[in-house]
Order: C-alpha cells, then structure tokens, then sequence
C-alpha cells in the first residue's frame, strides 16, 4: 500500500527533512581526523534534539544510536563507535533519519576526510550525480524503473557497481515504505509515480565488485572486496511541477 501524503503531510516531511540535512551537515563539520564516529553520532543526536525532533534509528530494530556511520568499505548501516577513529583519506557515510512530529525525514551524504585518492574522489562524484540523476526521473507519470536505470546507467558507464541487496523506499509516517527504489532496474517497469508520493532515493555504489556481506554484529554491511563504497540520499516529493527535495536546508 502506497500512503499519498496530503500538503500538510509534506509539510511536515519538510520540515523533518531540513532537521535531517541540518544534522548531516553538523556532521560534517565535527569529521575530522582522530574524531570517533561516536562522537559524531553525539553531534547528530543533540542537533536533532534542540529541533524538537527524534533520531529514528535509535532503537529502530533495536539500532542502538541515532545514526548510521560507515567507513571505506563499510557501505551501511555502520555502528557509531568510540573505536572507530576517523583517519585522513578516509571516506565518511553518515545516514540520518529524523521524526518530527509523526513524518520521518532519510538523507545520507559520503564525507571526504582530508585527502583522499582521486578514485575516492570520483566515486563521491559518481554517487552524488547518481543520485542527481535519479531525483530528475521522479515525476508524475514516470515508473520507478525510470529512476532506478537513470542511476545504474550512469554508475555502471563510470566503471563502478550499484549494490542490490539494499534500496531506496517509500517514506512518510513510516521510515520504510512502499514502494521499493531499487538502484537499478529498466526504464518503464514498476510503480508508477503519483504526485503525493514521498520516496528515499538512495544509491549505494562500489568501487569494485557489487557484492557485500553483512558483519557479526548483525548491521554493519561490507563490500565482499574491501574496496571502498559510497552512499548519497535524499527524501523527495513527486508533485504536479516536479520533484521537491525535501532534505535541503
Ligand atoms: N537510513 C536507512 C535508510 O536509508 C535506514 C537505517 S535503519 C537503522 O533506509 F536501523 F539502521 F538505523
Ligand atoms: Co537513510
Ligand atoms: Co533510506
């Protein structure tokens, strides 16, 4: 079941979405090189907090904090740690959702830590423009295969892989909703878009094979390869005059 949300819905999804971007933001200022991602998590928490919001992974299926933070080969769902010390050349993917009163905003953005090697640098370019790419497809009357092809062309001609055990989502009410945005697919399949419709578009893309596997500590997902992976996100509003970007300040 799709849920359209109403104009006041979206609202709310906004206003959700300008604390979840704010909060990414004030984690990117605290990334630096001998930080732990705990630390960052703290950042994350008492910013979302000060905005009268919720962190909504805390406790999500049990997560034990307020967001996701995953290192180099890490692709999500990273533990925040005070064992993981931020080093220079590392690449940072910090995934934020927030609840504010009721309507859950996603947004994820992949920091580079000091200098990094220009493969690592054109992988945070490829996802960012990936995910660019697959916000433009979301309008009325399109499919969600039109998003998902827009993104695995655009990353499978640049030399990377999209990984596809993980997709984007339908978001609202609920972090997860339908229907799913998976980052590849053909143009014209799946759900068609309606204005009202909410969606997480959220590439995941490796450097090397798209293979991953998930650790024992039952969240953090790996590349199989250990290559570096990247992880950009935006919740976006399907309306009669385009796509609206709901997680920008
Ligand atoms: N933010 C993730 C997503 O993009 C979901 C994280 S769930 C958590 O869908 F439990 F790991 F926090
Ligand atoms: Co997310
Ligand atoms: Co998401």
């Amino acid at each position: 079941m799709i849920y359209l949300k109403t104009s006041e819905g979206i609202k709310l999804m906004k206003k959700a979405g300008e604390i979840a971007a704010g909060a990414l933001e004030a984690a990117g200022k605290a990334i630096k090189p001998g930080v732990s991602t705990l630390y960052i998590d703290k950042v994350i928490y008492d910013y979302i907090k000060s905005k009268n919001a919720r962190p909504a992974c805390l406790g999500y299926n049990d997560f034990p904090a307020s967001s996701c933070i995953s290192v180099n080969n890490e692709v999500i769902h990273g533990i925040p740690s005070r064992k993981t010390v931020i080093k220079d050349g590392d690449i940072v993917s910090v995934d934020i959702v927030t609840n504010y009163q009721g309507f859950h905003g996603d947004t994820t953005k992949t920091f580079a830590v000091g200098n990094i090697s220009d493969e690592a640098k054109k992988l945070l370019d490829v996802t960012k423009k990936a995910l660019e790419l697959g916000i433009e497809k979301a309008i009325a009357g399109n499919r969600v295969g039109d998003i998902s092809n827009a993104i695995q062309s655009y990353v499978e001609a640049n030399g990377f892989s999209i990984v596809r055990e993980y997709v984007g989502h339908g978001i609202g009410k609920k972090m997860h909703e339908e229907p799913s945005v998976p980052n590849f697919g053909s143009p014209g399949q799946g759900k068609k878009l309606e204005p009202g419709m909410t969606i997480a578009i959220e590439p995941m893309v490796n450097m090397g094979a798209r293979q991953v596997k998930t650790l024992d500590d039952g969240w953090t997902v790996v590349t199989k390869d250990g290559k570096y992976s990247a992880h950009f996100e935006h919740t976006v509003a399907i309306t009669d005059t385009g796509p609206i970007i709901l997680t920008l300040l």
